[in-house]
């Protein structure tokens, strides 16, 4: 079998044989229960509000919990393969392609929306394709590692690379274990070139850990029929037909033939799902971001109904709301803050986004619980808000920054209810930020993204129990929560966190007393 001889993966894989040896603990950032959102208070809400304390005690002990992680996916690997190795039943990766570019997203600002673009990640590659090679034949060695003996993966590229993957992905999984090299064609993709065929589709590159696999014949996974069979069928009491045709003796016969299924069984070739366009639900504003089709097609024929579906390189978390939505348990994560953020909103907001098997209505449901995890490394929290900073920062200048924001809130209370007002929102050092965001601020709320609350906060995590954040489709940002009843009398404490439009994260703890 042919391999690609890279010096460096020779090298690493002599001295660490699993890329597993290096393990980080995870710094535990939040844990989303079932909080309020955005005060749209339902009955049910307001139980699970009160019960928050309980909930708290009965859900850190060991239930499930699915994860996003924030922070360098390989050492996220190595530290996740001491529980779950070969426990995973279906990974998808979408990792950067060695494109040579940067990519971008937008970051919106305060109530209009008006927005600011923002690097998403960069594909540049000092040390050329061999970089490249190495840096995802390391992590492809994780992910067999913690793939279960039934499991698959798929590992989303395009021409830059799929041929060169392709040969490490036989490699690992080996040969035997390719199912499909599944081309992902978009329909509506130009270009402006005229030397060379416009390029139109990205390739999937499926593997399965042995061959007893998950496959499923669901009928989510079926495409649509071609316009001319739709065009033929039709509908009797019995079901779908269409007219099967034929002659004899020069004679026209035609025979009614029955269907079960909406579409035909997938081939290889997919051409029945567009690239995501910004007047839809799901659309994030992030340039590289996959459909939730195509993540339904993936997710049903390879993973069953509280499977782990893991994403290495969440982005703005596609597979992770998909997985949410068709009942698996999820493990996202991605070095960027950005992706994260994004990644959080979209889970929280998933009841409003389209339903996975009835495109037309919303999804209707709140997420199951989630923990936002990070590893231990402040250069993350530098790297968060660089891009709106001033030229050539320093990074103590960055660390300042981060430490010195600070936001105001009036705490009232009227018996044992309590209820909390965002004031103001002070950056001290505002010459530390780009001109061109300083000045489309014009109230103190346009600095922030999201903000919520733990009203019974205790040493560990911050348990949100209340929140309000903008989404692309809805800007308004509450500024007052909703009442929060204390049950028991004395002392505690509430934990109130802000997020700005940045990447800087604030969090501050105030003491309230119950009589
Ligand atoms: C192509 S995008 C993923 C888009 C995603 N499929 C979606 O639908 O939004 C690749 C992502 O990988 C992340 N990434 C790149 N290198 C990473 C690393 N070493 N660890 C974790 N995430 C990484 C980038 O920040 C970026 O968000």
């Amino acid at each position: 079998m042919p391999k690609l001889n890279l010096k460096k993966k020779n090298e690493d894989n002599a001295q660490e044989p699993n890329c597993a040896k290096k393990t980080y603990k995870f710094q535990v950032l939040e844990l989303i229960l079932n909080p309020i959102v955005n005060n749209i208070v339902s009955d049910n809400d307001l139980s699970i509000i009160k019960q928050t304390r309980a909930n708290r005690q009965k859900n850190s002990s060991n239930s499930w919990k699915n994860l996003l992680i924030w922070g360098e996916n390989k050492s996220i690997m190595g530290s996740l393969n001491h529980k779950f190795s070969n426990k995973i039943n279906l990974i998808y990766i979408d990792p950067p392609y060695a494109t040579g570019g940067n990519f971008e997203s937008k970051t919106f600002i305060g109530e209009n929306g008006t927005f600011e673009n923002k690097k998403a990640y960069s594909d540049i590659w000092d040390g050329g394709i061999n970089e490249y090679i190495d840096f995802l034949y390391d992590r492809l060695l994780l992910m067999q590692n913690l793939l279960s003996e039934n499991g698959s993966i798929y590992v989303h590229l395009d021409w830059h690379v799929s041929h060169y993957i392709k040969v490490i992905l036989d490699e690992i999984f080996g040969k035997e274990n390719f199912r499909n090299e599944i081309i992902w064609a978009y329909p509506a993709a130009s270009a402006r070139t005229r030397r060379f065929f416009i390029r139109s589709f990205d390739s999937i590159l499926f593997y399965t850990k042995s061959n007893e696999y998950t496959f499923n014949d669901d009928p989510g996974i079926y495409m649509e029929y071609s316009d001319r069979v739709k065009f033929a069928l039709k509908e009797d009491g019995k079901g779908m037909f269409y007219y099967r045709g034929g002659s004899h003796n020069g004679k026209k016969l035609s025979q009614k033939v029955y269907v079960t299924n909406k579409g035909i069984f997938p081939r290889d070739v997919w051409t029945d799902i567009p690239y995501i366009r910004a007047n839809t639900l799901e659309y994030q504003a992030f340039s590289t971001q996959k459909p939730e089709r195509l993540l339904k097609r993936i997710i049903l024929a390879s993973s069953n109904k509280d499977d782990i579906v893991a994403d290495f390189f969440c982005g703005t978390g596609t597979s992770l709301a998909v997985a949410e939505k068709l009942g698996r348990r999820w493990i996202g994560s991605d070095v960027a803050k950005q992706a994260i953020n994004i990644s959080r909103k979209r889970i929280l907001d998933v009841w409003n986004s389209n339903d996975l098997i009835d495109w037309k209505k919303k999804y209707g449901r709140r997420s199951q619980p989630f923990k936002i995890v990070r590893t231990n490394e402040d250069t993350q929290a530098i790297n968060a808000c660089k891009d709106f900073l001033v030229e050539n920062i320093q990074k103590k200048d960055i660390m300042s920054l981060i430490q010195d924001t600070k936001f105001v809130v009036n705490i009232s209370k009227k018996d044992s209810k309590i209820m909390v007002d965002l004031v103001d929102y002070i950056i001290p050092n505002l010459n530390l930020i780009k001109d061109n965001i300083k000045n489309r601020i014009k109230n103190f709320s346009d600095w922030i993204d999201s903000w919520s609350i733990d009203f019974n906060h205790q040493e560990h995590s911050f348990t949100t129990a209340w929140i309000s954040y903008r989404t692309l489709k809805n800007r308004k940002l509450e500024l007052t929560s909703v009442p929060y009843n204390y049950e028991e009398k004395g002392k505690h404490k509430i934990s109130i966190k802000v997020n700005d439009i940045l990447g800087i994260e604030t969090i501050q703890d105030y003491d309230v007393v119950i009589t």
